[in-house]
């Protein structure tokens, strides 16, 4: 323990297997389960998506989630740390600490906007406990979210608020800050969407939400889908820069890695099924536009709880919720932002938090002014704003990038007796399925698909 207080990761272990799970699980879960996957399968081929990112999840996400648990438990430091100290091991290099660098480059990314997004959920807390979208039309609820993005202060601010929410926890460690938060929010979220998927189903349309859904559709599967659903099955269960190893740090020994794995993956996939039940039924009943795009949370669910009796206060706990599924994710982000610099530096675990906190919130105006004053501009040529560059570099290519370096590592460069002991499979026939999944067919498949896309 002594190695990780000197990394800057306060000593100690997650108090039970359920306070880790609930970590685990409040960090895959956030906006990308509840509003990132359903404008995605909006803008990118209906069910097609759906179908191509099970898949992901199944064959790339789940094993190279058990991998970097499993790194993270042998390394006990903060993820670059414990990528030297691995690499040293194993191969007398140090380094393998350039994955992990990627990834915090990524984590400052991903969190600059995630910022953004999560202070709109905040911005919303007010509007509905005040009754204003109440009996609102999906045209109604659309201008309001439009009023939003257009005012540059008001988006500031939210945006300054949620950064700042995300750097106290961070700030006071990870069992005071962090695990007191989410082991009762997570379940209270869970609850709020089956009762709003059941509300959607008898008062949306909810037969045309389950056939846009659910029925394949083989032929719109191409290789944009197939790239944005790898991407989003990195982004939904926080694997590929870092985090995972961050948290596996803090895994208790007896911990099962792969049934906690399986575990936090059908929390992500149910959460996310539960999101597209609950917004696509409204969708189709109201004649909203399911190709959206990012604001289809916000114009959606709205119209839902205008109309229903008590929908002020469900709303308001629904963007209440949201706004702390986004927190336990943030968090996640910045704890290996934080992890990476403390043993390099002097500087204390909180001014580390307050610093990395700020310099991303700073970062966080190119995503917020995308919306509105520099909504014309395109980095680049082409059609991409600032957001959507900074959200296509790190989901299409860093995070796939860094997942599967850290798949190739665990399963090339870690020998097979260390994994079988690390990962604790209980049938071999699994660890050897864990393990042929790491070494070939993530690897290959996602390098094809990236470069595909490249190309
Ligand atoms: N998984 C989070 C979500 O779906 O909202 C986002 C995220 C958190 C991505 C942490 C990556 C990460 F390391």
């Amino acid at each position: 323990m002594q190695s990780a207080q000197n990394a800057g990761v306060p000593a100690g272990q997650w108090s039970s297997r359920f306070a880790f799970l609930m970590a685990a699980i409040g960090s895959s879960v956030g906006l990308g389960n509840i509003w990132k996957f359903p404008y995605m399968i909006g803008t990118s081929g209906g069910s097609a998506f759906m179908l191509v990112y099970l898949t992901c999840v199944m064959a790339v996400g789940l094993p190279i989630l058990m991998a970097e648990l499993a790194l993270g438990r042998m390394g006990r430091q903060g993820p670059i740390d414990t990528l030297v100290s691995l690499g040293r091991r194993y191969t007398g290099k140090a380094g393998w600490g350039a994955i992990a660098c990627l990834g915090v480059l990524a984590a400052v990314l991903i969190l600059s906007f995630y910022s953004v997004v999560a202070g709109w959920s905040l911005a919303y807390i007010p509007k509905l406990l005040t009754g204003q979208m109440s009996g609102l039309s999906g045209e109604q609820t659309a201008a309001t979210f439009g009023a939003l993005l257009a005012d540059p202060w008001a988006l500031a601010f939210w945006h300054a608020l949620f950064m700042l929410l995300t750097i106290i926890p961070v700030a006071r460690g990870i069992q005071a800050g962090i695990e007191k938060a989410v082991v009762w929010m997570m379940p209270l979220l869970f609850a709020l969407l089956v009762f709003l998927v059941l509300y959607a189903a008898v008062e949306g349309d909810f037969a045309a939400g389950m056939v846009y859904l659910f029925k394949p559709d083989f032929e719109a599967i191409t290789m944009d889908v197939v790239l944005a659903a790898t991407g989003q099955a990195f982004f939904s269960l926080s694997v590929g820069l870092g985090t995972m190893l961050a948290y596996g740090a803090y895994l208790p020994g007896h911990v099962s890695i792969p049934r906690t794995s399986v575990v936090i993956v059908f929390a992500a996939i149910l959460t996310a099924v539960l999101a597209g039940g609950a917004i696509f039924p409204i969708v189709f009943a109201n004649g909203l536009n399911p190709s959206e795009g990012p604001g289809l949370v916000f114009v959606t669910l709205p119209v839902a709880f205008g109309a229903m009796p008590g929908g002020a206060l469900v709303g308001t706990v629904f963007f209440m919720l949201l706004a702390i599924a986004a927190l336990t994710s943030s968090v996640s982000l910045l704890e290996p932002i934080v992890a990476a610099f403390a043993s390099r530096t002097r500087l204390s675990r909180t001014a580390l938090a307050w610093t990395g906190g700020l310099v991303t919130w700073a970062l966080g105006f190119l995503t917020l002014f995308s919306f509105n004053i520099w909504s014309d501009v395109h980095p680049l040529g082409g059609t991409r704003t600032w957001f959507d560059w900074i959200d296509y570099l790190t989901s299409n290519i860093l995070l796939p990038v860094g997942g599967v370096l850290l798949a190739l590592f665990a399963g090339w460069i870690v020998t097979r007796a260390d994994s079988v002991q690390a990962l604790g499979f209980r049938n071999p026939l699994l660890y050897r399925l864990w393990h042929l999944l790491v070494r070939v067919v993530a690897p290959i498949g996602v390098v094809v698909t990236v470069i595909s896309n490249i190309a």
